[in-house]
């Protein structure tokens, strides 16, 4: 019979660099592969697995769900769904609606949707005089400006929105309306604006290239400057989102709830692997371009956008049930704790080939130094050098770019399980 890894190479696009293991079974934190090793799960799917593998409330639900209803076209109501959005908006803590989709990048298409159809039905102010410059917005503005080094998925425009070369290499031509500018620098992004520009979407934490927060300055002057020229200002908390960082939202977390967005996406965690996307909408007044009053959160009416199997009764009572977890067992200060538990645990290796620390809750990271393959004899990029050594001992993560190892564990992790994680990364390291 052939292996797992021959059935994929045969037979499954080979779009991904995929590791050595063939993993076929979990149990909260831990996972085992098809020959029965154990694992500590610190990827837990890419910060998706909220509540660890198999959550027995959670396998529960999926059972009693799917003997009751899967699903219904979104042409008609179902519970699940209107009190899953109501849920959201509680967690949000300002008033809007919710829209439920598949998956973090058709989320954020969504975002960009929401700009387009703002810019096209809203009025623009005329124009805005700054520091003695005068500019001029265009009647119908569409561009959506994001950071260098962000990442939003893998559709089209989520590779265009996305500030990193390498994943639209190959794609030309390339989706238009979005534009990259510096990360965590107010000028540049003030410079950034220009007449057709009508969002600014951002990770209040950036996920993919290392654990970047945005300084609460940033996200200050952010805010300001999408007010001073009319524009929405949205976060994708796909990564970063409900409940990773010790909040609901990172954006409480990092501005103390100060700093508050006009749209957000999220996905990952949402449902501890149940396939759901959503992005939320803040319900405040815009005018309309014929001078009606309207909702921000009204503007996509009826027929302007859907997707089959979004909001379903499955994927709604799953999430509904993975939130009341997160809730009942108290995992936001799971999160906050545990999350300073490990980067103390991860310091106090006193290793002198990690050269930082970063992280906010249970979303953090490590830099390796830069000769880190040199020093340990490995040829391989340095994260991914780390990371067959940390397989061999056990522990799974996720790297982020070359230099970096994200721990993004189920936010239910226990302090033994950490002890055990930095073993088993001080003997990677010692080795
Ligand atoms: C911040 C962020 N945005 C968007 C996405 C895309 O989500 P998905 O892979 O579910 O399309 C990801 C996935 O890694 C992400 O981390």
């Amino acid at each position: 019979m052939e292996s797992t890894q021959e059935l994929f190479e045969a037979n499954v696009v080979p779009s991904y660099a995929r590791f050595p293991l063939a993993l076929e079974r979990g149990e909260g934190t831990r996972i085992w592969d098809e020959a029965g090793k154990e694992y500590l799960d610190f990827g837990a799917g890419i910060a998706v697995c909220s509540v660890g593998h198999c959550h027995p409330r959670v396998a529960d639900t999926i059972a009693r769900q799917a003997r009751t209803l899967i699903h219904t076209s979104n042409l008609y109501y179902t519970r699940p769904q209107g009190e899953l959005a109501a849920r959201l908006n509680r967690y949000v803590g300002h008033p809007g609606k919710v829209f439920f989709c598949n998956s973090g990048a058709e989320a954020n298409e969504g975002l960009y949707k929401l700009a387009r159809k703002f810019g096209n039905e809203a009025r623009s102010p005329h124009s805005r005089h700054a520091a003695g410059e005068e500019l001029e917005y265009s009647p119908n503005r569409f561009e959506v400006l994001t950071f260098d080094g962000s990442f939003h998925g893998r559709t089209l425009a989520g590779i265009a929105a996305t500030g990193q070369e390498k994943v639209r290499k190959g794609f030309d031509p390339i989706t238009p309306g979005f534009r990259h500018v510096p990360f965590n620098d107010a000028p540049e992004l003030s410079r950034a604006i220009g007449p057709d520009t009508i969002a600014v979407l951002m990770e209040p934490i950036q996920g993919e290239i290392g654990v970047l927060p945005a300084t609460l300055s940033f996200l200050k002057a952010v805010r300001k400057i999408c007010d001073d020229h009319g524009l929405l200002l949205m976060f994708d908390e796909i990564q970063c989102g409900l409940g990773r960082t010790g909040d609901w939202c990172a954006w409480q977390t990092l501005t103390q709830g100060e700093v508050v967005p006009d749209a957000i996406s999220w996905a990952k965690g949402i449902a501890d692997g149940y396939p759901m996307g959503a992005f939320w909408i803040r319900d405040r007044k815009i005018t309309l371009k014929d001078g009606k009053e309207s909702s921000l959160a009204d503007l996509l009416g009826a027929g302007s956008h859907g997707t089959t199997f979004g909001g379903t009764p499955m994927g709604c009572t799953v999430a509904n049930e993975v939130l009341s977890i997160v809730e009942e067992e108290n995992l936001l200060a799971n999160a906050r704790e545990l999350g300073n538990y490990a980067k103390e645990a991860i310091l106090g290796l006193k290793s002198p080939l990690i050269k930082d620390v970063r992280g906010v809750g249970l979303m953090i990271a490590f830099q390796l130094v830069p000769d880190f393959s040199q020093r340990i004899g490995d040829d391989r990029a340095a994260s991914l050098a780390l990371i067959s050594r940390l397989h061999a001992g056990g522990l799974l993560c996720v790297p982020s770019g070359v230099q970096s190892i994200r721990w993004l564990p189920p936010l239910n992790v226990t302090k033994a399980e950490i002890d055990q994680a930095v073993q088993i990364l001080g003997a990677a390291l010692n080795s």
